[in-house]
């Protein structure tokens, strides 16, 4: 009943911050992260990625285990600060070895590197010069890092992701201030690091093609799809609204190379949209024509629904203890806000769980984009417990996964193209702002916010995905 192509790339995803540690190993600079994390309550008990779950050294265990679980594709990022210390400059060769040797680790087991050029780690040399994605230098810096990437690995990896989650890191970076450079409800520059991202983006694009690779390339987009709350005009107008600014405004730009209209007017009439020269919106044009896939990280879904004047901001609470209905409705006043979906459940960190999300958001894309579709996030963060026999009973986790890729495989069976499906994550990792509780991989790793021995240890999950890889996806008919 379950259906997947046959050369579907079955994977599972992590990040530099959130795996290496080794912070200052190598000749590695020093990041955007490294600084922020130093400010006290920025993140769950003032948890750091100093030592992560040492993946730096443990990387042979790592992928041997990836191996033994059959997986197909494992995307991964690559620290810039390990290649270029400073952002731009001399080479550190011995960040380019580092990864050399985890993309031949990978091939050495046939599984295909998928690679995130950029997942949030920005080197803080950039910022303290000029500002980092404020200043439209941060351009040309990301593209020579890029190309740099290209020239050393282009010929061994296949798949490339420009940058991981834009919409996020310039959210919490720019509105919230729950990221570096933590700024509190800085629109216009919110908008104008939005644009100079998305040039980053097209000009790596580019980039790759001039250089003449023929592999995949693309952006990773944390796609929140929406339900309007009922069929009352006002909210129905809520959700096309809340598309356009959430949602449109980074897939259109991807996809089209054009920003949304009327999202483009409500900003122009708010005095915050982003300066856009005639050939920047040229660079936009040709790039989307280049993009071979929509990277989607899914998560959850949402509700929109109406929002006065006076009613919730963007800046609410948000759920980041594990602590069941501590996180508030957000929203735009006067144009949305988000409750709770009373027909679908929550994670104990508040995230709606709906796996016809994800059947949703492929059609949507396929309707409006016509491009293939590259999951390269989903998953579930769940507090777990290791037994006294060192087993992890995560069947919550089996659930969640099971349920999300049957919607996939609907998603395919009406027509959507998907190349693959990465969970997030394959070890247990540090979570940006919700510290080492909040467990997300196959692979158990012994390490809480103090201390731990970092050893690994195979949940049940580890065993089903085996299982589901290895019948190509049957299984899940069990
Ligand atoms: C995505 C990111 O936003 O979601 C990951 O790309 C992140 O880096 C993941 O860890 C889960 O988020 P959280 O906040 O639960 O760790």
């Amino acid at each position: 009943m379950y259906k997947f192509p046959k050369d579907f790339l079955w994977g599972s995803a992590s990040a530099a911050y959130q795996i290496e540690g080794a912070h200052d190993v190598d000749g590695k600079g020093v990041s955007n992260w490294d600084e922020f994390v130093k400010i006290p309550g920025k993140t769950f008990k003032g948890t750091t990625g100093d030592v992560a779950v040492d993946h730096y050294h443990r990387y042979k265990e790592d992928i041997a285990l990836m191996a033994e679980q059959g997986l197909k594709t494992y995307r991964f990022s690559i620290a810039w600060t390990r290649i270029f210390p400073n952002g731009k400059g001399e080479i550190n060769q011995k960040g380019i070895e580092f990864y050399q040797n985890i993309i031949d680790e990978c091939l050495k087991y046939g599984i295909e590197p998928m690679v995130t050029i950029f997942h949030w780690d920005l080197p803080q040399a950039l910022v303290n010069e000029y500002g980092g994605f404020e200043n439209i230098q941060i351009v040309d810096d990301f593209v020579n890092y890029a190309t740099t990437l290209f020239k050393v690995f282009g010929k061994s990896v296949k798949y490339w992701i420009t940058l991981n989650e834009q919409n996020i890191f310039t959210s919490l970076g720019w509105l919230t201030a729950q990221h570096p450079p933590g700024k509190f409800d800085d629109q216009k520059t919110f908008y104008q690091v939005n644009h100079h991202a998305f040039l980053a983006h097209a000009k790596t694009v580019l980039a790759y093609r001039e250089l003449g690779f023929t592999g995949k390339i693309g952006a990773s987009f944390a796609y929140t799809p929406s339900y309007a709350l009922d069929c009352n005009p006002i909210n129905a107008m809520s959700k096309m609204n809340y598309d356009d600014l959430k949602n449109y405004w980074w897939l259109d730009v991807y996809a089209y190379g054009e920003y949304p209209r009327a999202a483009m007017r409500y900003l122009e009439k708010k005095g915050v949209a982003p300066m856009v020269t005639e050939e920047e919106k040229r660079v936009l044009k040709l790039a989307a024509q280049e993009i071979d896939f929509m990277g989607v990280n899914y998560y959850q879904s949402c509700v929109c629904e109406y929002n006065p004047l006076d009613g919730v901001t963007p800046y609410g609470v948000m759920n980041t203890t594990g602590k069941k209905g501590s996180g508030q409705v957000v929203g735009i006043p006067g144009v949305y806000k988000n409750p709770a979906n009373q027909f679908l459940k929550t994670t104990d960190w508040d995230w709606t769980i709906d796996p016809m999300g994800l059947t949703f958001l492929c059609k949507e894309i396929t309707s409006r984009y016509r491009l293939p579709i590259m999951i390269s996030e989903n998953g579930l963060g769940a507090f777990d417990k290791l037994e006294e026999d060192n087993s992890i009973h995560d069947a919550y986790r089996i659930e969640y996964i099971k349920e999300h890729l049957k919607a996939l495989a609907v998603a395919i069976d009406e027509g959507c193209e998907v190349l693959a499906y990465c969970t997030w994550s394959f070890t247990d990792l540090l979570s940006w702002l919700n510290g080492y509780q909040k467990r997300y991989g196959f692979v158990y790793v012994d390490r809480n916010e103090e201390s731990g021995s970092l050893d690994r240890y195979k949940k049940d999950s580890f065993y089903w995905y085996q299982e589901v890889i290895a019948t190509n996806g049957e299984s899940l008919d069990k």
